[in-house]
């Protein structure tokens, strides 16, 4: 059975949500490698964040609560110590990817493995990287977990092209980098999200593209006390549903605003949309506020390549915002969904076409033209997060509602998003 929607009439209230999932895995990563205790505040509560502090007390971290902070007592960059187990990255590709860096500068081997979805996705893009620093790997031949990370000799440092815009494959050569004397250097072309390079305090030139450093010149692990300010990503759902629902307005308070992280914001804004910062302020380098939204009437644009990393995580939930809007809705550029927590290209376009709607999928993309004409959908969530929720999202947009099968895989983000909801509706 399916989790239902009913068609929500008014959105209004104020919300405050969980901690930022990308900011919460570097926070817990970044206190374990500290030497000593740290303190991280409105860490998220989504199962990736679980992956990972489970996998950093394993290898030898403290983890307690007290109150609703998390102390993390890190056993410093060189401290920490084989698991007996091998570490399970769950459903975060995040936590693979950023604890692959980790592992290759450690004195000991290591397994990684995940869930079935995290088990499909690429680990080729950091394989390449980190064995011309001079790690040895054991895989299948798709490069994919389960992963085994044999650091054979000293790192040798890397000055790396990204071939692929992912933050993730970036971070994970500048955390094993932070690990050598000598500069690693990562030369990325497209932005993607920096909260690596800012919560490390690491250089970074402007040059054309971007170089960014790491070695142990550029940093020490200092233990910190971490506010995670709520998951802008997550925000999106609740952002889309208040613009989209007439006389609504919203104001969701303390949510990161990371310029890499707030693409979605500006395309809705060029569509149209009432969207309002306050009160930005910054902790640990990144930049947190108020976010105001009130209902309005989009018209679809051009969505230009430059924007699409930073827009990656959102391209579901702005899926649902084109379907109302004027216009076609057209993605392209966007060949990297296919490895997303499902192959979102081909999830979303086999949910819309239950609506009757024209789709047009394309190897990286999508176009979606025509009215919808079926108003009571049972949507697949494909045991893809952004996916449950972007159709539940839609759902609640829809005259008689909707269903979500799978629903419960919201957990891995936002555990709460039902709750929000209600609390928000009025
Ligand atoms: C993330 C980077 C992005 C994003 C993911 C989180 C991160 O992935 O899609 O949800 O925290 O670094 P890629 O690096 O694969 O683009």
């Amino acid at each position: 059975m399916g989790t239902k929607f009913k068609k929500i009439n008014r959105v209004s209230e104020e919300l405050s949500l969980p901690g930022d999932k990308s900011i919460s895995h570097r926070a817990v990563i970044f206190s374990a490698m500290a030497k000593g205790k740290s303190s991280i505040k409105n860490i998220s509560l989504g199962e990736d964040i679980k992956s990972t502090l489970k996998i950093m007390e394993q290898l030898g971290a403290r983890i307690n609560s007290e109150s609703e902070v998390i102390i993390v007592e890190g056993c410093g960059i060189n401290g920490f110590v084989p698991s007996i187990h091998d570490l399970d990255c769950g459903n975060s590709g995040t936590s693979a990817r950023l604890i692959a860096g980790l592992l290759s500068a450690q004195k000991f081997s290591s397994t990684l493995i995940g869930d079935e979805s995290l088990s499909k996705r690429p680990m080729k893009r950091v394989i390449d990287p980190l064995k011309k620093m001079g790690v040895d790997f054991k895989t299948n031949e798709i490069r994919t977990l389960p992963l085994t990370i044999n650091p054979k000799q000293k790192l040798i440092p890397i000055k790396y092209e990204m071939p692929v815009a992912s933050a993730q494959v970036k971070s994970s050569i500048l955390i094993a980098g932070l690990h050598l004397d000598e500069e690693t250097n990562v030369i990325e072309f497209e932005q993607t999200r920096n909260h690596t390079e800012k919560m490390l305090g690491l250089p970074v030139k402007n040059v054309g593209g971007k170089i960014i450093s790491s070695s142990t010149k550029s940093y020490y692990p200092n233990t910190k006390d971490y506010f995670v300010p709520g998951d802008i990503s997550s925000a999106a759902f609740h952002i889309v549903l208040a613009l989209l629902t007439p006389n609504s307005e919203l104001l969701i308070i303390n949510v990161s605003l990371n310029p890499t992280r707030i693409g979605f914001i500006k395309l809705l804004k060029k569509m149209g949309a009432n969207i309002s910062f306050e009160d930005v302020r910054v902790s640990n380098n990144e930049e947190y506020g108020n976010v105001y939204v009130k209902s309005s009437s989009l018209r679809n644009i051009k969505i230009e390549s430059t924007i699409i990393p930073n827009i990656i995580d959102e391209i579901p939930i702005l899926t649902i915002a084109g379907l109302f809007a004027e216009g076609d809705f057209i993605i392209k550029n966007a060949k990297e969904l296919r490895v997303k927590e499902s192959d979102r290209i081909h999830c979303i376009c086999s949910n819309l076409k239950l609506l009757g709607l024209k789709v047009q999928e394309n190897e990286d993309g999508f176009t979606i033209r025509g009215t919808i004409k079926n108003n009571n959908p049972v949507f697949e969530s494909y045991g893809d997060h952004r996916i449950a929720m972007s159709f539940a999202i839609l759902s609640m947009l829809l005259e008689s509602g909707g269903e979500v099968n799978g629903f419960e895989c919201v957990s891995i983000s936002n555990p709460q998003f039902e709750n929000q909801i209600t609390n928000i509706m009025s």
